[in-house]
């Protein structure tokens, strides 16, 4: 998988990418990360690439022109046409689904923007899918592109160390995970439950299923909700 992100703080990306299983999967080359600076593009010397908006109002919007030439350079980096994103809270709400479904393609472009928006020939023109991380507005979208590639990154088969510890999360089956336990056996007078030490994988995997619901069932009754309302 290949993915570009078009941003106006490359080195906002320096560190999560070079940590952990993002590192470990560039190096493996499961995954190919790009950053491309918006800035570079922008038309006069100052480097401008936003402005006042018309009709009045505060803050001030990203202008169309370094985006479009931008985004028109990033796409001839790679022969895939690839799914291009426009991060912004007016998009539409990130989840697991979505990440699974993003982790299958070939290439993903992401676009970062600052808060106070885009110009709407950008989203117009570039026929861009909007995605939201969530209803609360960040000063700009890198932290959110941020999010999608982790969650996205961690779905690519070999990036996690166990083939299986990605399909076993909380919400891949639409609900949370199950309490997890590991040595020592008792810890502060807590002591781990004695089905997990039985042997008796059947059990195991009932008794899993069961705190999996009742946990989502208390603390997350509207997955109950959405999965009943999907069926
Ligand atoms: N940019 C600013 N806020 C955002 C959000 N919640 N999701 C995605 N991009 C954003």
């Amino acid at each position: 998988m290949r993915i570009d992100v078009l941003t106006l703080f490359p080195r906002m990306f320096e560190s999560p990418l070079s940590c952990s299983i993002l590192n470990r999967a560039q190096e493996a080359s499961l995954v190919e990360i790009a950053l491309t600076d918006i800035r570079d593009f922008a038309a006069d010397s100052y480097r401008k690439v936003d402005d006042k908006p018309y009709g009045g109002g505060p803050g001030m919007v990203m202008m169309p022109g370094a985006v479009f030439d931008c985004f028109e350079h990033v796409q001839k980096l790679s022969p895939d046409k690839g799914r291009t994103i426009l991060l912004t809270p007016q998009g539409q709400k990130f989840d697991q689904k979505k990440a699974a479904e993003l982790s299958a393609e070939k290439r993903l472009i992401l676009i970062a923007g600052k808060y106070e928006g885009f110009d709407e020939r950008i989203r117009i023109g570039l026929d861009a899918e909007q995605i939201s991380i969530g209803d609360y507005v960040l000063n700009g979208g890198e932290l959110a592109a941020m999010v999608i590639i982790d969650a996205v990154v961690r779905l690519l088969p070999g990036a996690l160390g166990d083939e299986d510890s990605a399909k076993d999360d909380s919400f891949s089956e639409g609900l949370l995970e199950y309490p997890q336990y590991t040595r020592p056996e008792v810890f502060r007078d807590m002591k781990v439950p004695d089905i997990l030490l039985s042997g008796d994988h059947a059990k195991i995997a009932e008794w899993r299923k069961q705190r999996s619901l009742e946990r989502t069932k208390k603390w997350r009754p509207d997955l109950l909700q959405n999965n009943k309302d999907k069926k």
